[in-house]
């Protein structure tokens, strides 16, 4: 079982530096101990249920859900589809998936990272044949083994956003370079590209019938933090609120980094929503 993506000190961080509000301002917002919101803050203390959700509530995050994280009392309820595989990218820590078509051995490869033999063996495996490499953002540990498949999948047709692209080199030239909404066929379905700014300015996530690869878009129980050049802490916030959480409730999350969940726990357990 995969632990969480990020602990409550990690939530706490993204929504500090998203809300601009550094341990004095949110002492003061709390009328809790500078000290003490230093040491939450930094693992080394926990807070108590009720210091729990006056940070939380100072920080514009749900407070019964951060206090969730705070005791670990959330977990997705969400096993891995028949239709995907999953490797770890090592030496990343991140997550590759293998999409693919029972009938027909067809593949979409997510997220070409970490040592290319474990890569190429995966798709051996299948055996599957590789139609699409899905790349959901430019970050080392989601494309840096691009080329690699490229080279052992000439036909392969590689997919990432424009503002994205130029991370994979030379070979923005033979990339599918994306805007929003647009689809690619996959059997007799379609592979569906919904640009969801924020984690980065290209960051896009991935729809497959009731499948959607999130990157580092959105995990269980957090979002990625706001690294963009120039969208922001709340172009991820809005993009997961009127993009992924427009989806069907029961479609099933594949994040970048950390276990797979679903729409609906998400809408209900992610501290960085609230009521939705
Ligand atoms: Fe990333």
């Amino acid at each position: 079982m995969l632990a969480l993506e990020d602990d409550y000190t990690d939530i706490m961080r993204k929504a500090q530096r998203g809300t601009g509000k550094d341990a004095a301002a949110l002492a003061r917002e709390t009328e809790l101990e500078p000290a003490l919101v230093l040491a939450v803050a930094g693992g080394r203390e926990q807070p108590t249920e009720e210091q729990a959700r006056r940070i939380a509530r100072a920080l514009s995050l749900d407070p019964g859900r951060f206090a969730d994280a705070v005791f670990q009392r959330w977990y997705p309820a969400t096993g891995l589809p028949s239709d995907v595989r999953h490797h770890i990218n090592a030496p990343h820590p991140s997550n590759g998936y293998l999409l693919f078509l029972e009938q027909t051995r067809i593949a979409a490869l997510v997220d070409p990272a970490g040592l290319p033999e474990r890569l190429l063996r995966a798709v051996a495996d299948g055996p599957f044949h590789l139609r699409y490499v899905l790349i959901t953002h430019k970050h080392a540990d989601h494309c840096d083994a691009t080329a690699d498949v490229a080279r052992a999948f000439p036909d392969a047709q590689i997919l990432i956003h424009r503002h994205d692209a130029f991370a994979i080199g030379a070979l923005e030239h033979r990339a599918m370079k994306l805007q929003d909404d647009e689809h690619v066929p996959f059997g007799e379905a379609e592979i569906r590209v919904l640009h969801t700014p924020g984690h980065t300015d290209g960051s896009v996530c991935y729809l497959f019938r009731n499948l959607v690869f999130t990157g580092d878009t959105l995990f269980a129980g957090s979002v990625g933090a706001a690294a963009g050049d120039a969208s922001t802490y709340d172009d991820i916030l809005k993009s997961v609120r009127m993009r992924l959480f427009a989806l069907d409730e029961q479609s099933v999350v594949l994040p970048g980094h950390g276990p797979p969940t679903t729409i609906a726990q998400e809408r209900r357990h992610n501290p960085f929503f609230s009521g939705v």
